[in-house]
C-alpha cells in the first residue's frame, strides 16, 4: 500500500491488523509518535490525520491509505507548509518554538503528541479561549504535570502566529 507521511509517499507492506503507530515507528523509523498506553487513553501516539489529531495506536494503517499523515518529524521538515521560511529546513513550527520558550517540556515523552494537538487547535481556532485549550488538549496526558506551561505555550504560539499571519499554517 501507499502511505503519505509528512508529504512523502511511502510504499510499504503492512499486516492487515497493523496499527499506524507500529507502521510509523517500526517500519518507517519515525519514532516521534510514542507508544504509551497503546489503547487510546494517553495521547502520546497522536499524529495528524488529514489535519485531525488521531491516536495512531488505534488507527489501522490500511485505513489510512489516501490520507495525509503528519508526525512531529514533519513539523520542521523542508517544504512543509508550516515551516518558516519554507526553504529553511531547521525552522521549527511556532508551536514548537513556544514549547521551548515556555519550558513546556519535562521528560518530553508526551510532547510530540501535545505539539500536534496544539497545532490542530490553532489551525481551527487562532485565538483560543482557556476553555478551548483545555478541551482541545484533554486527550493528551502529561504525567509530569506540565499542563500550565503547555497552555501558556499555546497562548504564546497563538499570539505569535496572529502577529505574523504569513507564518500561520
Ligand atoms: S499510546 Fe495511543 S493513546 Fe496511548
Ligand atoms: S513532559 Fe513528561 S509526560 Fe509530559
Amino acid at each position: 500500500m501507499r502511505l503519505t507521511v509528512n508529504a512523502r509517499p511511502r510504499d510499504i507492506v503492512v499486516a492487515d491488523d497493523e496499527s499506524l503507530l507500529t507502521t510509523l515507528r517500526d517500519r518507517l523509523a519515525l519514532t516521534g509518535a510514542k507508544r504509551g498506553c497503546d489503547r487510546g487513553e494517553c495521547g502520546t501516539c497522536t499524529v495528524l490525520l488529514d489535519g485531525e489529531p488521531t491516536y495512531s495506536c488505534l488507527a489501522l494503517t490500511r485505513a489510512c491509505e489516501g490520507a495525509r499523515v503528519m508526525t512531529i518529524e514533519g513539523m520542521a521538515a523542508p517544504g512543509h507548509p508550516t515551516t518558516r521560511p519554507p526553504d529553511h529546513p531547521t525552522t521549527l513550527h511556532p508551536v514548537q518554538r513556544a514549547f521551548i520558550a515556555c519550558d513546556a517540556v519535562q521528560c518530553g515523552y508526551c510532547t510530540p503528541g501535545q505539539v500536534l494537538a496544539a497545532v490542530a487547535l490553532l489551525e481551527r481556532s487562532p485565538d483560543p479561549t482557556d476553555a478551548e485549550i483545555v478541551e482541545a488538549m484533554s486527550g493528551n496526558l502529561c504525567r509530569c504535570g506540565t499542563y500550565p506551561k503547555i497552555a501558556h505555550a499555546i497562548r504564546e504560539a497563538a499570539a505569535a502566529m496572529r502577529a505574523a499571519p504569513t507564518a500561520a499554517p
